[in-house]
């Protein structure tokens, strides 16, 4: 991967920052982004300050790193991230997160909105990934390899990290939440699916369906982050529900869902 770009981001982030160096990353997805607000923020940066840096475009993701201080830990929080449909090349979508690499974290909590394949999830539920499939869209990793920030041919065996994820199940247990587990695939959008895509899915041990996250984590594996993901799950995927999907829907229900999982985020900081 080269990381040449991501270098002159982080420099320029850096020059705002300057010794507040963040031990954890989260990004935050669809109708997360407000979590954060009221915490003590000490900076801000937004991505369109930061030369080179691509810009989110989508309604309902906000575009800036909040580098927040939350119970004695230094975190840098993304509210909105950048989408392989907006445009960008995939190798542009993960530029953030080799900036945060770049910046110091040393674990990423990675969130999105999701439909529910696995007929066991409904609207409002939240799923631990525990793994991801990546082959409906191209990999971020081609092209030239550095080999100082990673191997050539990285092993994906266990992208998300088991010590996180445990600690992740807990804090659903401690909190009376049945914990949900499972697969997330990423599609390339900006459409959602047919429901014989949804079948296919289903098919191939897909519990869960999304635009983001596995570009991210594949990214952040190869950099030797420790990864761990969580789905909110907005929607039935399609062919599951009669109503059409649509933006407008997951966003609501997202903006309804995100106070439980704005507590689960918290206590999982909070206990790493
Ligand atoms: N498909 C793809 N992405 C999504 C969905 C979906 O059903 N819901 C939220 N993001």
């Amino acid at each position: 991967m080269d990381m040449s770009r991501a270098e002159k981001c982080a420099e320029f982030v850096k020059k705002i920052t300057g010794d507040f160096v963040p031990e954890i990353g989260i990004i935050l997805g669809s109708g997360m982004g407000g979590i954060f607000n009221g915490a003590d923020i000490k900076y801000i940066v937004d991505y369109a300050d930061i030369p080179g840096f691509p810009k989110a475009t989508v309604e309902g993701h906000q575009g800036r790193f909040l580098f927040v201080e939350y119970k004695g830990k230094n975190i840098v929080v993304m509210q909105g991230r950048v989408h392989y449909y907006e445009g960008y090349s995939i190798q542009e979508t993960v530029i953030p997160v080799c900036v945060m690499k770049l910046l110091g974290i040393e674990a990423l909590l990675l969130t999105n909105a999701a439909g529910g394949i696995n007929k066991e999830l409904d609207a409002g539920d939240i799923m631990i990934i525990t793994d991801h499939i990546s082959m409906f869209i191209p990999s971020p990793l081609t092209g030239r390899n550095d080999e100082r920030y990673g191997e050539r041919f990285p092993d994906m065996s266990c992208v998300y990290n088991i010590h996180l994820t445990e600690t992740l199940k807990n804090i659903f247990t401690r909190n009376n939440l049945e914990v949900k587990t499972g697969v997330y695939v990423q599609t390339a959008g900006s459409n959602y699916e047919t429901p014989s895509e949804i079948r296919m899915f289903r098919i191939l041990g897909c519990d869960a369906v999304g635009m983001s996250t596995v570009c991210e984590a594949m990214t952040a594996h190869y950099l030797g982050i420790k990864v761990c993901g969580i789905s909110l799950i907005t929607n039935k995927a399609a062919g599951l529900s009669q109503a059409p999907l649509s933006h407008t829907e997951v966003r609501k229900i997202a903006d309804i869902s995100s106070a439980k999982i704005s507590v689960m985020i918290k206590q999982f900081i909070e206990n790493l």
